[in-house]
């Protein structure tokens, strides 16, 4: 962990337009070694948008990055990872077909001989992958077992394994746990929390309010792209994050709705109730 509290990485009034659409306005946030941080947001917020800044795929139309509270600009993918922003996209970037060891190297061989007689180094991949997976559970049968044979969270487990193998100081991760049931999320999350202890600065995107409870430091909550604030752990309770999340304007203008409809439930009666009260006011 660093001795002092500058941030590892922050945007600083960032803002992103394509074109007419604001897909972020304005947004300001911090990434600290050895913590969650959590962002969190409904569909569209611009969750994605704002990793996608801070791994140099996009650039900010206002505002900036920096990095040990100094100014950088990242042009791209290849310059946030050569200062050690690593980030797995959903999609994970892994050959299903190709095996584990295989994948795990990708675009970053070890490679034997020289000259026309280099070659993929079968031997060192296998064995660092199989050292690299057993530190965090997954015991290999064999290391040319397609990627597709994996659990999607083993899966997931080997993507983050490999961002921190290569030297992450940053690691971003887009959803690992959206397309994962409760044990396989489990697993993910325990990993998670291995890597924060080793003084990683971990960004955790999510739907879920009860894996970014579970896991999280701090939250930033996005909401059509402009952020709803951030807070730290003991500053806000689950049912407040969920509050902001599920977006409190949308949730009552759905019971207001519902009420409308005549549905059956108690929210209807309450309306009937106030209904009858206004008939008795105009008789
Ligand atoms: N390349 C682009 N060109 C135009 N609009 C874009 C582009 N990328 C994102 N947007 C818009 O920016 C807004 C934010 O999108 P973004 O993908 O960041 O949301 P998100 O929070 O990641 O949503 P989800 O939870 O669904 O993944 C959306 O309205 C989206 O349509
Ligand atoms: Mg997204």
């Amino acid at each position: 962990m660093m001795a002092n509290d500058t941030p590892l990485m922050e945007a600083r009034g960032v803002s992103k337009y394509f074109g007419r659409v604001i897909a972020l306005e304005d947004i300001s946030m911090d990434v600290k070694a050895g913590q969650v941080t959590c962002l969190l947001g409904d569909n569209g917020a611009g969750k994605s948008t704002l990793i996608k800044i801070f791994s140099g795929v996009h650039q900010p139309t206002k505002g900036a990055m920096a990095l040990d509270g100094e100014e950088v600009r990242f042009d791209s993918p290849r310059d946030a990872i050569d200062r050690g922003i690593a980030t797995v996209f959903q999609d994970l970037a892994m050959i299903p077909l190709m095996g584990i060891s295989r994948n795990f190297f990708i675009g970053r061989e070890p490679t034997t001989g020289v000259g026309p007689f280099k070659r993929f180094d079968v031997k060192k991949a296998d064995r660092i992958t199989r050292e690299e997976l057993d530190k965090i559970g997954i015991t290999l049968r064999d290391t040319t077992q397609p990627v597709s044979t994996l659990s999607g969270g083993e899966r997931q487990s080997v993507a983050i394994a490999r961002a921190v193998y290569f030297g992450a100081k940053i690691l971003i991760l887009d959803e690992p746990t959206s397309a994962l049931g409760v044990k396989q999320s489990a697993m993910v999350l325990r990993y998670i929390n291995r890597t924060r202890q080793q003084g990683i600065g971990v960004v955790f995107i999510t739907h879920s309010v009860h894996h970014a409870y579970v896991i999280g430091d701090r939250y930033t909550v996005l909401s059509h792209g402009h952020s709803l604030g951030s807070y730290e752990k003991g500053e806000v309770s689950m049912a407040e994050l969920e509050k902001l999340m599920a977006g409190g304007k949308e949730l009552e203008k759905l019971e207001d709705e519902l009420q409308g409809s005549g549905a059956t439930n108690g929210a209807s009666n309450e309306a009937a109730r106030s209904e009858g009260s206004t008939s008795e006011t105009v008789g």
